[in-house]
């Protein structure tokens, strides 16, 4: 069975991603909630995980390439690494561009959503890392084979989805999404074409939301005028 998933975010009130063009908290109140905010939200999530897409793993990707040799087994199953009980950090890289470079990012263990296209050479290099590993279909983009692996064999029960907004966009038009957490921080981005919470890259009549309905269960107002809103998503009638 695959995992809950809760796309879990913070934006401005105008639902764009990038905080460094939010404007500033206002008089008197102190920078930084939002951040704070959103670790400590998470936390109550009670999730096994996190889950981002290629471009926001890549700030934990800090190795680089190898020409690792003499990796025994079959490389091409499912790769269950030593997790140490720890949370899990789940990349979706269809492409297998990140180098991890070691087994965990911030701490949580690191899986990598991978094309079965990646050569041998890499996959060496990620169990030679300590990274799992698993496949979304042959190029990388079944998203519903890769969270039925992510449920069994690693028994992951819960996961928060953080973006970006393009892969936000890819479990929407999926049908993955099961609740939303949003955190809106009381700022402005303003500008058009910023990337919002969901950014599906389709065509201009694609509704990658079709089908579905929010239902509302939860708002809770945190320091700082940081605004929590709880979605569930559900079918719509
Ligand atoms: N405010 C927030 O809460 C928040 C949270 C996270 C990130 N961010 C910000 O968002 C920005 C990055 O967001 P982003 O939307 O540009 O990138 P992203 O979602 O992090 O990564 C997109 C990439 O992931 C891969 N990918 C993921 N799912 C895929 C699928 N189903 N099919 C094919 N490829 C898939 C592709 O990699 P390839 O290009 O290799 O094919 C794609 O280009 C960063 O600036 C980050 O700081 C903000």
């Amino acid at each position: 069975m695959r995992p809950k998933i809760i796309c879990h975010m913070v934006s401005s009130i105008d639902g764009r991603l990038l905080p460094g063009r939010w404007t500033p908290p206002a008089a008197g109140i102190a920078p930084g909630w939002e951040h704070r905010h959103y670790e400590a939200v998470a936390a109550r999530l009670d999730a096994d995980g996190w889950m981002v897409g290629r471009k926001s793993m890549q700030d934990f990707a800090s190795g680089t390439e190898r020409a690792t040799v003499g990796v025994a087994g079959n490389l091409r199953e499912t790769y269950v690494a030593d997790r140490k009980g720890r949370d899990v950090a789940v990349g979706i890289d269809p492409h297998g561009r990140l180098h991890y470079g070691q087994d965990n990012a911030g701490g949580d263990h690191i899986i990598a959503v991978l094309g079965q296209h990646v050569s041998d050479a890499y996959l060496a290099e990620l169990r030679e890392d300590g990274v799992s590993y698993l496949f979304a279909g042959k190029d990388g983009t079944d998203l519903h084979e890769a969270m039925r692996v992510l449920g069994e064999p690693f028994g992951i029960k819960t996961i928060l989805l953080e973006g970006g907004g393009i892969t936000n966009g890819t479990f929407l038009k999926a049908g993955l999404i099961d609740e939303i957490s949003l955190l809106v921080y009381p700022g402005i981005d303003g500008l058009a074409g910023v990337p919002s919470i969901f950014e599906f890259l389709g065509a201009a009549d694609d509704r990658p939301a079709a089908g579905k309905a929010l239902r509302h269960f939860g708002t809770e107002t945190l320091e700082g005028g940081v605004v929590w809103l709880r979605y569930k998503v559900e079918a719509a009638a």
